[in-house]
């Protein structure tokens, strides 16, 4: 007999507090926290790595065929490590951001990065963050949220988390360019952003990430709202 997995599900705008608070709630839950986002930027890096543009479609497809991705679920900031090297910090590069919507608008590649997604939650419970995990990869997920804050934070947010990496982007720029990737993941035809019709959401503008976290624990848990 198989036991079914827990499946939790957090989708969202870019600095809406997916990644840390879906990282902390799969810390208290004894889960894996998986990122959809950074499976796509992953693909990109590694088509880029080639030498191919990251608007070859064939060559992008390629890098998802042979995508291996691990997520590190520790105490502290997430780690990603990809074929078993640690990408962490290069994925989050402005370069990579910026050019990671063509694997993101590349049926192919969400195929398979769905189809990865999938075979990990069969093997272990999964907190998983992105665009289209509760409508579209885990639409029959259990627990699904939906987390949101406004432009202003989310920005502020992006900011602090470059610039511990040692990337200065003025704050104007980054709500710029937020704004711009809301509308296109929000209009594309292929997985918009979308809240999923069974999701709980969550406003994380004014919450700290503990908050956010107890919330999401209790409602898997059963013992809150
Ligand atoms: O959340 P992020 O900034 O790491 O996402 C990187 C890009 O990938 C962003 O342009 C949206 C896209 N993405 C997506 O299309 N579907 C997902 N499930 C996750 C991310």
């Amino acid at each position: 007999m198989t036991t079914r997995r827990t499946v939790v599900t957090l989708d969202g705008p870019a600095g809406s507090g997916k990644t840390v608070c879906g990282q902390g709630a799969a810390l208290r839950l004894d889960a894996t926290f998986v990122s959809s986002g950074l499976c796509y930027r992953a693909v990109t890096y590694l088509a880029m790595r080639d030498g191919a543009a990251p608007s070859d479609a064939a060559a992008v497809a390629r890098a998802a065929e042979r995508l291996r991705i691990e997520f590190v679920t520790a105490p502290g900031a997430v780690r990603v490590l990809v074929g078993g090297e640690d990408l962490t910090a290069v994925l989050k590069e402005p370069e990579v951001t910026a050019q990671t919507r063509h694997a993101a608008e590349n049926p192919r590649v969400r195929e398979l990065i769905g189809r990865h997604l999938r075979r990990m939650a069969e093997e272990r419970d999964i907190v998983a963050e992105g665009r289209d995990m509760g409508t579209v990869v885990f639409a029959d997920a259990p627990f699904k949220f939906f987390l949101d804050a406004d432009l202003a934070c989310r920005a502020a947010r992006r900011r602090k988390e470059l610039a511990a990496l040692g990337i200065d982007i003025p704050e104007e720029r980054l709500q710029a360019e937020i704004a711009a990737r809301d509308l296109r993941d929000a209009t594309r035809e292929l997985c918009p952003l979308r809240v999923p019709e069974d999701a709980v959401v969550i406003d994380t503008g004014e919450l700290s990430v503990e908050d956010v976290v107890d919330r999401i624990v209790r409602i898997v848990r059963g013992d809150g709202d």
